[in-house]
């Protein structure tokens, strides 16, 4: 296995996707935990030093544990990880003016070197830098194999030792080959390639009962993906030591609370308690069309009803969530920060403490695309695994102005439709999210020979990567043509259909 020694980067976990992607098994452990003990212990087939925000010039700052040095296996040190291993080894490490370099910067290959095979395809490789402080001078033993115009020594080697130093960055995405660097060294270490997602679960089922040991695990299913997959994993791990609390707050499409308890109730077997209080949330809901007002009752009510339900399980200690690792890069660079509120998102951040309860979050090293890698491993639907995202505040923000059952019914009726149509024409995995927003206004239409006088709705459908941004889906015009004909003659209480063309900016997905 690889020892990812962490120097607080916030790209570290990047470097362990990448050697997921390479199916090597790898641990990130952070530099303080790392003792010659620990080192002997773990006895690592190679070790990646990761970048970190402090100066090794500082009194102080951390360093690699010295035995590292002679244990004769391969080590990768990575921006500041270049630099503390340069200092450890004997070189210098300058800051001060003219030492930084963020941002795109390219390097020039100097020699051959056996880390950088494959990589240069012109004369030169795109990279990112991200240092204040520099290498002024190399320890004994190393060579330049690469130069940047402010890295001198971007890419530096003690080929004897199979020690490899690089300035940048290789594990971003703005380091565009920077794959084919981890794959030559984790080639020179020796791995065999063979380490798998199925390997993954197993480590994680293991790590789990380690940490949760006896104690009884509650955990909010929302039938969403990061949910559904955290919850299958514990299950495997602990079995009956979990329940899974499902709130219906009568925000629903069509069918869904069935389809998501039956599916972990009956077919999974989980202990899952279906918490029906549509009536509560639909009640405190009456007369309210402010969005903002909307979702603060939702998250509200949520937190009081999850409450309630989880009181009533004896000795929870524990509370499940499906975080992510970007969610845990975003809560660390965002909490807190400048940005202003656009939507209050519903989440149940705060829950665990009010509770007294402790956190187990099985997903936090995963990417989404692993999660669901890791939910059909665990046998979940391919269906379900691939379903378009849905916000916990549910069809609410999806019906602009006030909440009505009348409304929700149509709504749910015209989305059916209208996700069956994608379906139907083999686009549902092309688009990021679709859906129907019922709009606050009743137009006049004609029907045989009646007038009409219903609702209006929008279609919405985006591409994006993450949701931040995103880009309305093009439809051919037989496409939205038909699927306006179908909502219109299927769903009582709609007599016109619109497009939502607008992109995010200046739109947002949602429409509150
Ligand atoms: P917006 O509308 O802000 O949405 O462009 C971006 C993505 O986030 C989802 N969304 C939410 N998800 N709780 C959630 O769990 C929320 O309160 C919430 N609001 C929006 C939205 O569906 C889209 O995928």
């Amino acid at each position: 296995r690889l020892l990812i020694i962490d120097f607080g980067s916030q790209v570290t976990q990047l470097i362990a996707r990448r050697l997921r992607e390479l199916n090597v098994y790898c641990e990130i452990h952070p530099y303080q935990n790392v003792t010659d003990g620990f080192l002997a212990d773990f006895a690592p087939r190679a070790v990646i030093l990761s970048g970190g925000p402090d100066s090794v010039t500082r009194e102080g700052s951390p360093r690699a544990p010295e035995t590292l040095w002679d244990m004769g296996v391969p080590v990768l040190g990575i921006c500041y990880g270049q630099q503390t291993m340069m200092t450890q080894l004997g070189g210098k490490v300058v800051s001060g003016e003219g030492t930084a370099e963020f941002g795109r910067a390219y390097v020039t290959p100097k020699g051959k070197l056996s880390l950088l095979e494959g990589w240069f395809a012109t004369d030169r490789e795109q990279v990112w830098m991200s240092h204040g402080d520099h290498v002024s001078e190399i320890a004994p033993g190393f060579e330049v194999y690469g130069t940047s115009p402010n890295a001198p020594f971007a890419v530096t080697a003690d080929v004897a030792r199979n020690f490899y130093a690089v300035q940048f960055h290789p594990e971003v995405h703005h380091t565009p080959n920077g794959l084919k660097l981890y794959e030559n060294f984790v080639r020179i270490a020796g791995f065999s390639g063979d380490w798998t997602m199925g390997a993954y679960r197993e480590q994680a089922i293991a790590a789990i009962k380690e940490q949760v040991g006896d104690a009884h695990v509650i955990c909010a299913l929302s039938g969403g993906v990061d949910s559904s997959v955290a919850a299958a994993l514990l299950h495997e791990a602990i079995g009956d030591q979990l329940t899974c609390v499902f709130v219906d707050h009568g925000l629903l499409r069509l069918n869904e609370a069935e389809e998501v308890v039956g599916m972990f109730r009956d077919h999974m077997n989980l202990k899952v308690i279906h918490a029906d209080e549509s009536e509560l949330f639909l009640g405190e809901l009456e007369g309210v069309s402010d969005p903002e007002t909307k979702r603060k009752i939702i998250g509200r009510l949520f937190i009081d009803v999850f409450q309630k339900y989880a009181n009533g399980i004896e000795g929870a200690e524990y509370l499940a969530q499906g975080t992510l690792y970007p969610d845990v890069i975003e809560s660390v660079s965002f909490s807190g920060g400048p940005s202003v509120t656009i939507k209050s998102h519903h989440n149940v951040g705060g829950l665990p403490e009010k509770m007294g309860l402790k956190l187990v979050e099985p997903l936090r090293e995963l990417f989404k695309d692993e999660v669901r890698a890791l939910g059909v491993e665990l046998g979940l639907p391919k269906s379900f695994i691939g379903r378009h995202p849905f916000p916990g505040p549910g069809l609410a923000i999806r019906c602009p102005g006030e909440i009505t059952r009348e409304k929700l019914e149509i709504l749910r009726k015209a989305d059916a439709v209208y996700i069956d149509q994608i379906r139907r024409h083999g686009l549902y995995d092309d688009i990021w999210q679709a859906f129907v927003a019922i709009l606050p206004v009743r137009t006049v239409g004609v029907m045989g020979d009646g007038r009409t006088y219903d609702y209006a709705c929008a279609l919405r459908a985006v591409t994006s990567v993450d949701g931040m941004t995103a880009d309305y889906y093009p439809f051919t015009h037989e496409f939205l043509g038909e699927t306006a004909t179908r909502i219109i003659n299927e769903v009582q209480g709609i007599n016109r259909v619109t497009y939502d063309i607008t992109s995010k900016p200046p739109g947002t997905i949602e429409w509150e």
